[in-house]
């Protein structure tokens, strides 16, 4: 059998996945609109079949979404005093030094002094946050969509939970944002192209893939990495809760997708191997804090391929996909076509975490032990 995939440069637009200066020069040139319309067109599911159940393993966690609620304004310490500067300066401290092991000189950097890097640092953490924003209002409407396409009644009343679950989380983002940061970002133009590319799909399992797969997977990496670098205790607390409906979500998209994809095609799961490698690629482009850089007066395209080249910043890019890889292993995708997907992630440099615990899984174990949930 043939396996006839689609070139890169026809996937992401540009033929090398590590080519900085393509990268960089896609930038968010509407930073002032306020609202974004994305057009898609795609089937409303109704259902007859109401037999709740018939698909136990969506029904208990649709059972635990229900008990697992929390209140994003009552249930956060939002007294905590947040001093960014300090905290900055703090988490430095905690973490090792503000540029340790980069080596800046003949870059703008040199000449900076230490209140350059705090205000940079203050500046970085704005971004972050704000993209953490948009992408959760990315999972609210995604999942809204879920509601209406998913054929099967257990998973459209579990995406009614993750409904109010995404919506708590802008909620307490944007609220983090207003009451203790200093600023908001627009949506990176990366992010933005792929939770375009997610909406605007008509087959409803791609919405599925796209945002449990693909970006809440990384989300949930993310969101441990700062929990664990972080010294803020409201922050802290504030990130376990979301990790906690996070986890649920994409044992969600694991447990759905692998129904499905058990009757697909090779040619249909072809389409998805892109799908996700395209996810993957637009994912890892965001994180090159481009916005920042350009508000601190620095072009990006001189200073990010040094920083590409430290250490912990590529083992930081990397575990982004510790739980993507074994997830979209888990659903048959990296050995599809000849190992395709494997190669793009072997590319990537993120193949290492293949055999690390899906989050159906880690989801599962968490519920043993009972540390799954934080309201109950
Ligand atoms: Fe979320
Ligand atoms: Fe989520």
């Amino acid at each position: 059998m043939t396996t006839e995939m689609r070139p890169t440069a026809d996937i992401i637009g540009r033929a090398d996945v590590n080519d900085l200066e393509a990268i960089l020069s896609v930038v968010n040139t509407d930073r002032d609109e306020t609202l974004h319309a994305v057009r898609s067109e795609y089937d409303t599911n109704f259902t007859w079949d109401y037999a709740k159940g018939r698909r136990p393993k969506l029904d208990k966690l649709y059972e635990k979404a229900k008990i697992a609620q929390w209140n994003a304004q009552t249930d956060l310490p939002w007294e905590t005093e947040v001093d960014q500067e300090k905290l900055v300066v703090a988490n430095a401290v905690a973490n090792g030094g503000f540029h340790e092991g980069i080596d800046v000189s003949g870059t703008a950097l040199a000449k900076w002094s230490e209140q350059d890097w705090i205000d940079f640092g203050v500046q970085s953490q704005n971004w972050m946050l704000s993209q953490f924003m948009h992408g959760e209002q990315g999972a609210l409407v995604c999942t809204a969509k879920i509601v209406e396409s998913v054929p099967w009644i257990d998973a459209k009343y579990y995406a009614a939970t993750q409904v109010m679950d995404e919506a708590r989380h802008v909620e307490v983002f944007a609220k983090y944002l207003d009451d203790k940061l200093s600023g908001h970002y627009p949506i990176n133009a990366h992010l933005r192209l792929l939770l375009d590319d997610i909406i605007a799909d008509s087959r409803w399992d791609m919405t599925y893939l796209g945002m449990q797969i693909m970006v809440e997977g990384l989300a949930l990496a993310a969101f441990g990495f700062l929990h664990q670098m972080t010294t803020e205790p409201l922050l802290k607390q504030l990130l376990r809760y979301v990790m906690s409906d996070e986890a649920r979500h994409v044992a969600f998209g694991v447990l759905s997708l692998q129904e499905y994809y058990e009757q697909l095609s090779q040619a249909e799961i072809r389409e998805r191997q892109e799908f996700a490698f395209e996810a993957a690629v637009r994912m890892r482009d965001r994180f090159m804090q481009q916005e920042v850089w350009a508000h601190m007066g620095v072009n990006p395209k001189e200073v990010v391929p040094v920083l590409m080249e430290v250490p912990e910043r590529q083992v930081f890019q990397s575990m982004l996909f510790s739980k993507i890889v074994p997830n979209c292993k888990k659903l048959g995708l990296l050995d599809a076509a000849d190992g395709w997907l494997r190669q793009r992630f072997t590319e990537l440099g993120v193949i290492a975490f293949e055999d690390w615990a899906d989050t159906g899984e880690e989801y599962a174990d968490l519920q043993a032990t009972g540390s799954g949930a934080v309201a109950s």
